[in-house]
């Protein structure tokens, strides 16, 4: 701050973030990431990304993968996030992407992708695809944020194991060449980093949930939500209090309430006092609906306006591009590949 007194230079920080397009939406992504994502723009100079490469490490119908991304490009805008503010894109728009993960590889070793939970989750659940992309998935996240020197990476909990992979390769390179990549932060939101299932408060609440009753989707309508949040796990007891441990449904429908709401948990919980589950589930629902409400309807023009998503991903991509372009150069000649340009 003092230096930026002194100099009146605000000195500009990077943030980057993704979301695969591999299913609708879900609170979760909403109050773990997008919330935040939206928070930092204007504030920093920030890359958020449709991670379509990542969507094909499971097996995905081509036409879904195609709409899913337009969904998620349109649905990135109608939450807030400014294409003015902040570069919008699609990754397999910006081929730095690969090629960076390709020397990343060589940066990785085995042992450390194969410790990654998230591997083992998606490999014991899907057998028979256990394919080298889903294994090499974290160091394509690395790519991600390594190229464009993000020193932050608004995210939830679960990805935070990547995340360090990220930085252990960052600075593996470092010390093996000289200093060239950021080494990355997470940023995680103060309540809701973990957002639970609402039919098993002890579970992630996630888009490739067997039970959909248990994961709220932003595109859900009124009545589903309500349905969902009605039928939502607590507990025997009568009163509602924030306590994760012992009160993990109840914690949980507080945590959503108090993101939604815009309020503290600690608010939350004084708001509550006194009123029983029912209340806390109808409010929970009504706080949930009235937020998304005026950000479905954006999205539904947005999504209609094929032309306009098209220009403005092409103008994403080039910005992305023109940054990873750069960082991907300055990665090759410190290798000792030549420059093809002399
Ligand atoms: P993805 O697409 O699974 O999830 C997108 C973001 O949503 C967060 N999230 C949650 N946060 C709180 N509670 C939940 N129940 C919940 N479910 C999901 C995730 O933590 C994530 O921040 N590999 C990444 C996408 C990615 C990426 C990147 C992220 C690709 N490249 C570079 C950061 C930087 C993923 O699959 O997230």
């Amino acid at each position: 701050m003092a230096e930026e007194q002194k100099t009146g230079i605000v000195e500009t920080k990077t943030v980057l973030s993704g979301i695969k397009p591999t299913g609708e939406l879900t609170l979760g992504n909403y109050i773990g990431a997008l919330k935040n994502w939206i928070g930092l723009q204007g504030q920093y100079r920030c890359f958020y990304a449709v991670a379509d490469l990542h969507a094909i490490t499971i097996d995905i119908v081509p036409s879904e993968l195609r709409n899913r991304s337009l969904d998620l490009y349109a649905m990135f805008i109608a939450l807030g996030l400014d294409p003015e503010k902040c570069v919008l894109f699609v990754q397999s728009h910006v081929p730095a992407h690969a090629e960076l993960t390709w020397v990343l590889n060589c940066f990785t070793q085995f042992g450390e992708a194969k410790r990654m939970t998230q591997f083992k989750d998606k490999s014991q659940k899907n057998p028979q695809n256990i394919n080298v992309g889903l294994f090499d998935y974290p160091v394509l996240q690395a790519s991600d944020i390594l190229l464009y020197q993000a020193h932050y990476v608004p995210i939830g909990k679960d990805q935070q194991q990547h995340l360090e992979l990220s930085r252990v390769i960052a600075e593996r390179f470092n010390n093996r060449y000289s200093p060239t990549f950021v080494v990355p932060e997470g940023i995680y939101p103060k309540f809701g980093a973990k957002v639970f299932s609402l039919s098993d408060p002890a579970a992630k609440m996630g888009k490739s949930e067997e039970d959909a009753g248990g994961c709220v989707f932003l595109t859900d309508d009124a009545d589903t939500v309500r349905r969902k949040f009605k039928r939502a796990v607590t507990d025997s007891d009568t009163f509602i209090k924030y306590d994760p441990a012992k009160k993990p449904g109840v914690s949980n429908l507080l945590t959503i309430y108090a993101s939604m709401a815009g309020v503290t948990v600690k608010a939350a919980e004084s708001e509550f006092a006194g009123k029983n589950y029912v209340d806390l589930k109808e409010k929970t629902a009504e706080a949930v609906i009235e937020t998304l409400r005026p950000k479905i309807e954006a999205f539904k023009k947005l999504r209609a306006d094929k032309n306009y998503l098209a220009a403005l991903m092409k103008s994403g991509a080039e910005k992305a591009a023109e940054t990873a372009r750069k960082t991907l150069a300055k990665v090759y000649k410190k290798i000792g590949f030549i420059d093809p340009r002399g």
